[in-house]
């Protein structure tokens, strides 16, 4: 199966930070209009680059750490990511407390996978590295009543400087349905460029669901619950008005306070003009069928 932003590079390829552009930009021009359909205009090919390290660890949302795009990249070296664990709960045949490293000890290499993500109005492409989420639950086995995953990030209030605010109902929740889960473009992210994920952007792991917008890919994630019922999510719970529980990037669904019909991406250059937003972020081919016969303007 061919996606539109993955490729076949190994952790070799992506390191260091200007050959993997370097690659990345031949890839692009290789593939021109054809496996990559639309990208013939130069302002594509500039949308589908990578963001620099610069813009993708300085320009951030993690209201744990406040609420400005800076305040991340500020504060969120206050959190202690070592020993981190995960629990894993609910309906599943091993629950319990697993490290990172206990999850994917018999992943090989060639099963880490790299991609970009191209999300929101504030789009950023960013050269991810992790696994698919779709290892780990196979690997804690999952029950067959269970029809969502509910994930929860880390609640630490003394290296968290902005759960003393109640913008959020703290933990920050997010969930998905089960076939979602478990589709080969969800991803755990332990990595950005090859190196170890910045605190600011979700370490020491966090989830990446490129058709969705950006908030679905929950960051520093301390729980996973496999469930039979649609899960409570953050921004839902906020306002249910204007976030639903899908949240598929979606051109034809306007936030009720701005349109979603264009993007623009963070940083670029001289072609960074607003582009089209892609229904399903582009990813249409891939996932449009999870949702056969379902009212998207219903199911936003
Ligand atoms: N996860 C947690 N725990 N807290 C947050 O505030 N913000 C979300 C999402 N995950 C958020 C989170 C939003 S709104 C976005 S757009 C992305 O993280 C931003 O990810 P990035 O900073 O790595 O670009």
């Amino acid at each position: 199966m061919a996606y539109r932003w993955t490729n076949d590079l190994r952790r070799a390829d992506v390191t260091p930070e200007s050959l993997w552009l370097n690659r990345r930009q031949v890839i692009v021009g290789a593939l021109g209009a054809g496996a990559l359909g639309t990208i013939a205009s130069p302002a594509m090919a500039e949308a589908l680059k990578p963001n620099s390290w610069e813009d993708i660890t300085s320009y951030n949302n993690y209201y744990e750490f406040g609420t400005s795009k800076e305040d991340p990249a500020t504060n969120a070296h206050m959190l202690n990511t070592s020993g981190w664990e995960i629990e894993i709960d609910g309906m599943v045949d091993a629950p319990g407390l697993y490290s990172v490293a206990a999850l994917t000890d018999d992943l090989t290499e060639e099963e880490r996978i790299y991609r970009f993500r191209c999300v929101e109005a504030w789009a950023m492409v960013v050269p991810w590295n992790g696994f698919e989420l779709k290892d780990i639950l196979d690997k804690v086995g999952v029950q067959s009543g269970a029809k969502y995953v509910a994930f929860e990030t880390a609640l630490r209030p003394d290296e968290m400087p902005g759960v003393r605010y109640s913008v959020l109902d703290w933990p920050y929740r997010e969930g998905l349905r089960l076939d979602e889960a478990m589709h080969p473009l969800t991803m755990m992210a332990t990595g950005i460029y090859g190196k170890p994920i910045p605190n600011q952007n979700g370490a020491p792991i966090r989830l990446v669901v490129p058709w969705k917008y950006g908030f679905k890919s929950i960051k520093s994630i301390v729980r996973i619950t496999l469930t039979d019922e649609e899960p409570p999510t953050s921004w839902n719970m906020s306002n249910r008005r204007e976030y639903g529980f899908y949240s598929n990037v979606n051109p034809e669904v306007n936030h009720p306070r701005w349109s979603q019909a264009t993007e623009r991406k963070i940083g670029g250059g001289l072609f960074n003009r607003r582009q089209p937003t892609l229904m399903f972020n582009g990813y249409g081919d891939e996932v449009a069928s999870l949702y056969d016969g379902m009212d998207l303007s219903k199911f936003f």
